[in-house]
């Protein structure tokens, strides 16, 4: 009799087929052993919690779920739940603050951690091991049934961040508030708000009104950022908005619920033109007719790395009005912000003006400086004394170890792997965020079709970044960061669609062991999530799908090469100006193109169905690669 019940409930338990028993979490856990069975979520399903810092990660368990399975469960303060939130009463050493331990059984689910921190990351791998109509806004008819699992998991880094600039263009705050989530689900624990900048100020400041009445607004423009027109006189400043500190408040509670740490940017002395705009006496020109800039064109940039600034963008540090300006931002920006780092920036900041400026030349000569660029080590270091009097630490863009800083400086290091080496060689602490390997701005697939930036980063690359450069002591390496910059992105579903799926190579770059890492197996979990990401309404890029063309003449005959991200796909083309589809000719392994006026198309293919975009380079495009 007992044997036969037995046999009832293993078949009973047996229904997942070999598909849905492949669990697609990411970032990779640590270890994951599956065994035989599954787990299936039902209106008795009971849930608890053993203490109260536990039961946040329990309700939010409960509200994920409601939707989606029309189950209504009411938490409750237990040890033995059916969905079990456990804080350890005595820690565990293996998974440290940021780990959690889940194992599901055929009756029961466990999920134990030393921290908050860590039962809300076990949360967010039990959620991922649900189908993937768990991310369905509505009722799903479906049985919510997972495999049995056992999971040991925690963090590579402490530090796994995504940087958003919202000054070329401002976001909301449910727009933050929906990007901190998401950012979350995949176990990022810090976002860098990149909240001021040339194109806007948006952080309200109660002692200096005019930084938002003024510098968060500019003349409405369209089309390619940098190459915008001039505010004209008397145009009213339309665009932008700020976030009031009320409004501040808000995100930095709900990103402390999802155990985001909140990193405010506030970008000196260089990339200050909205504050100029509102407080001109605060450069060294003084120039009445600074406005917000609208995406003009303003700087030059030379190929040896140099630049000129053709409006003055930058504050004066020989001026003391500037320091007793920034003691107020400061003082504000750290009552409202509770944790240790205040990023200030730093970065391509153009010295000409201050090279022409009577009270520089006599601050340098007062300080024995040779070198303009020497200013900027002193204007770094006064406003770590600013910081420091409110008990803040000093974060900065690489460019703040050029005119020396004081050794309790972080670094972020962000033109190539350079300067993250430079910081780390001279015993600073840095977060690795190269523009080669991290910068999301950068167009991610086909250059003719992307929307149009100066450079391009596939998923694949961003997939090979390893955040301890080679040579350097990992102990200096906090961990590694994304970096958004929004020239180019006008709403947030650009934003998102910027974001992923490079967002889910980072964050297991940043989370999982190195040696996890595997871009054929990463990218079988990452078109699962795909699927996921469309029922959750949440934008993703699918140029993985795109082939990346590369062209070459030898003798006057050009070949096409192709590579290809994901290797399963087969890519169709046409030269004789007919649309593609999988009757054309298959591109093998080369193609040499006649000559002639031909236009080269190209679509991917998956089982006989289009998967990528229609790609179209006419000849005069196809030389121009081959150079
Ligand atoms: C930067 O990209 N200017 C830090």
């Amino acid at each position: 009799m007992k044997a036969g019940l037995f046999f009832l409930t293993i078949l009973y338990f047996s229904t997942l087929n070999s598909q849905e028993r492949k669990i697609d979490i990411i970032p990779i856990p640590v270890s994951v052993t599956i065994s035989f069975g599954s787990f299936r979520l039902t209106n008795s399903t009971s849930v608890g919690y053993n203490n109260t810092e536990a039961s946040k990660s329990a309700l939010l368990f409960a509200k994920a779920i409601k939707n989606p399975t029309g189950f209504i469960y009411e938490p409750v303060s237990s040890n033995n739940a059916s969905i079990q939130f456990s804080l350890n009463n005595l820690p565990d050493p293996q998974i440290g603050s940021e780990g959690y331990t889940l194992k599901v059984e055929l009756n029961r689910i466990i999920i134990s951690a030393n921290s908050d921190a860590g039962l809300y990351y076990g949360l967010q791998t039990l959620l991922q091991l649900f189908p993937k109509e768990i991310e369905n806004k509505t009722l799903v008819n479906t049985i919510w049934e997972i495999p049995c699992v056992q999971i040991t998991d925690f963090p590579r880094f402490p530090w796994r961040g995504i940087m958003l600039d919202v000054s070329r263009h401002f976001f909301t705050k449910e727009e933050i508030m929906t990007y901190i989530d998401q950012i979350s689900k995949y176990k990022f624990n810090t976002f860098h708000w990149h909240l001021t900048d040339d194109n806007g100020w948006r952080i309200e400041i109660k002692a200096l009104p005019k930084l938002t009445q003024v510098g968060a607004w500019r003349v409405e423009r369209f089309g390619r950022f940098g190459s915008r027109a001039d505010p004209k006189p008397g145009e009213s400043a339309t665009d932008g908005g700020f976030y009031t500190q009320e409004e501040i408040k808000d995100i930095i509670a709900f990103a402390d619920q999802r155990h985001v740490t909140i990193v405010p940017e506030i970008d000196v002395p260089g990339h200050s033109m909205a504050a100029l705009a509102a407080y001109p006496d605060l450069s060294c020109t003084k120039d009445t007719s600074i406005k917000v800039n609208p995406g003009t064109k303003f700087s030059e940039w030379y190929d040896d790395g140099t630049f000129k600034m053709l409006l003055d963008n930058t504050l004066n540090p020989s001026d003391e009005k500037v320091y007793e300006f920034l003691d107020k931002i400061f003082t504000e920006v750290s009552l409202l912000f509770p944790n240790q780092y205040i990023h200030v920036g730093g970065d391509e900041c153009y010295k000409g003006y201050w090279k022409n400026d009577i009270g520089c030349q006599k601050l340098m000569k007062k300080l024995k400086l040779r070198e303009v660029e020497q200013l900027q080590g002193y204007f770094m270091g006064r406003v770590n004394e600013i910081l420091k009097q409110k008990g803040k630490k000093l974060l900065g863009w690489e460019e703040i170890l050029e005119g020396g800083i004081s050794q309790d400086a972080t670094v972020m290091g962000w033109r190539g792997t350079k300067g993250g080496i430079k910081g780390a060689k001279n015993g600073y602490n840095v977060v690795m965020t190269p523009s080669t390997f991290a910068y999301l701005d950068y167009f991610q697939g086909e250059k003719s079709i992307e929307p149009p930036v100066y450079e391009g980063l596939r998923t694949i690359k961003v997939y090979n970044f390893e955040p301890v450069p080679e040579g350097i002591d990992s102990k200096y390496i906090l961990g590694g960061q994304g970096n958004l910059w929004t020239e180019q992105i006008a709403n947030f579903r650009q934003v998102q669609y910027m974001t992923y799926p490079r967002a889910w190579a980072l964050s297991e770059k940043f989370w999982s062991p190195k040696d996890k890492s595997s871009w054929d197996e990463f990218t079988n979990r990452m078109e699962v999530h795909f699927l996921r990401a469309d029922l959750a309404e949440i934008n993703h890029s699918n140029a993985v799908y795109d082939p990346i063309i590369k062209v070459r003449k030898e003798k006057g005959q050009l070949s096409v090469l192709i590579e290809k991200e994901i290797s399963d796909i087969n890519i169709y083309y046409t030269i004789d100006d007919s649309m593609p589809d999988s009757f054309s000719p298959e591109y093998i392994d080369s193609l040499a193109l006649p000559d002639g006026p031909i236009t080269l198309r190209m679509i991917s293919y998956r089982n006989n169905k289009p998967i990528g975009h229609l790609i179209t380079l006419k000849r005069n495009e196809l030389e121009k690669r081959a150079k």
